[in-house]
């Protein structure tokens, strides 16, 4: 028996393979998470308009199945002069040992958020999925009417009830479990941080719209508690990095399979906006100065080279190497695999479903 959500998005199976921005997700695992019958998300955000437009092409090139498209909800960047100044000395030498010069200012900071979220309603696919931040009203009536279901990301009630009244078709909850950043738009980082198992059945009461648990989910039995707890579909993202067809560095992939329980810790040093990694010499080492970093998007635009350069030359210690909690029990197989094996887990352990 399937949810009316499952029913509704088209796929077959209550999971969905998170959007994972920096080229994991790629046209290639999208389409073959959504081939095998779950939701294959593509992660939109640090890309042009251009560049959004050819991956959706190529990804309704390799599927004729509902996929997932994603992006950031930001603010227009106003960085400090003076603190990007400070966070500049603090990288030079990173960028020395990699054979970088001296940190000048960024041209940009990010991609032009309006445009990004123009392109994707013009583009239209099945579904679209925001985090970091909320959509008004009106935008999300916009992708309702072009035939895109809209998923808000929360972590925590307040934020969950602010995207039910923007009108969005379901919520991404996401626990402090998650790998890398996480969807926080209204309270204080720390506070938001809340374990999956206690945040489920909080905005399940407090919520009419169908959630999806996501943040430390890596096997059937863990769909299936996420699905007893209130939710109506799981969103997996560590639990497919390991896969042939993600986009990361090898090293990052063996070091996901060979972390341990305590192996990852949130950091801001990468991006200016607290974010789940395995432990790196990088993030030790510009631990002490955590709190000074400027806010995302300028702290990312300012190690952007550094973490390039990193994946270049295979200097893992330098690398963001985003992975949640449960990084420990990712298999690495391909995504079709891994889809089926989820789905046959998940048949064991909620029978008659
Ligand atoms: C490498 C990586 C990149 C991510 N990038 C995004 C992103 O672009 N957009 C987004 O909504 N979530 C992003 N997330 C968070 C995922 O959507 C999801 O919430 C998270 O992976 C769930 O936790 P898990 O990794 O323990 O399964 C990212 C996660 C990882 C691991």
């Amino acid at each position: 028996m399937y949810s009316r959500f499952v029913k509704m998005l088209g796929i077959n199976h209550p999971i969905i393979q998170a959007p994972m921005a920096g080229g994991a997700t790629t046209p290639e695992l999208v389409a073959a998470v959504s081939n095998a019958g779950a939701l294959g998300s593509f992660a939109a955000a640090t890309l042009s308009p251009a560049a959004i437009a050819e991956s959706l092409q190529r990804v309704r090139a390799l599927t004729g199945r509902p996929f997932n498209v994603n992006l950031f909800v930001l603010e227009e960047p106003h960085p400090n002069d003076a603190e990007l100044a400070s966070a500049q000395v603090r990288l030079n030498p990173f960028r020395a040992s990699l054979g970088l010069p001296a940190a000048s200012r960024p041209a940009k900071f990010c991609e032009n958020n309006q445009a990004q979220i123009a392109t994707l309603l013009a583009l239209a696919p099945p579904v679209v999925s925001f985090t970091f931040g909320v959509l008004d009203a009106a935008t999300v009536a916009q992708f309702r009417q072009q035939g895109s279901c809209v998923i808000g990301t929360a972590t925590t009630v307040a934020e969950a009830k602010a995207w039910e009244a923007a009108g969005a078709d379901a919520i991404c909850i996401q626990g402090i479990e998650a790998g890398g950043h996480r969807g926080t738009f209204l309270g204080d980082f720390e506070q938001s941080g809340i374990g999956l198992m206690a945040l489920i059945p909080q905005v399940a009461r407090a919520v009419n719209v169908p959630l999806i648990a996501a943040g430390g989910i890596m096997n059937g039995k863990g769909i299936a508690a996420a699905l007893i707890l209130g939710a109506q579909a799981a969103q997996l993202g560590t639990a497919f990095l390991c896969c042939p067809e993600a986009g990361i560095h090898p090293g990052w992939k063996q070091r996901i399979t060979h972390t341990s329980d305590d192996g990852t810790r949130l950091t801001r040093v990468f991006s200016g906006r607290y974010a789940r990694s395995i432990v790196t010499d990088f993030m030790q080492q510009l631990r002490p100065f955590e709190q000074e970093m400027p806010a995302y998007p300028a702290q990312n635009a300012l190690t952007a080279e550094i973490r390039q350069a990193a994946t270049q030359q295979g200097q893992l210690e330098m690398m963001s190497l985003w992975a949640g909690q449960g990084a420990a029990l990712a298999r690495p197989m391909p995504a079709a695999l891994l889809v089926q094996t989820l789905a046959d887990e998940l048949a064991i352990a909620l029978p008659g479903r």
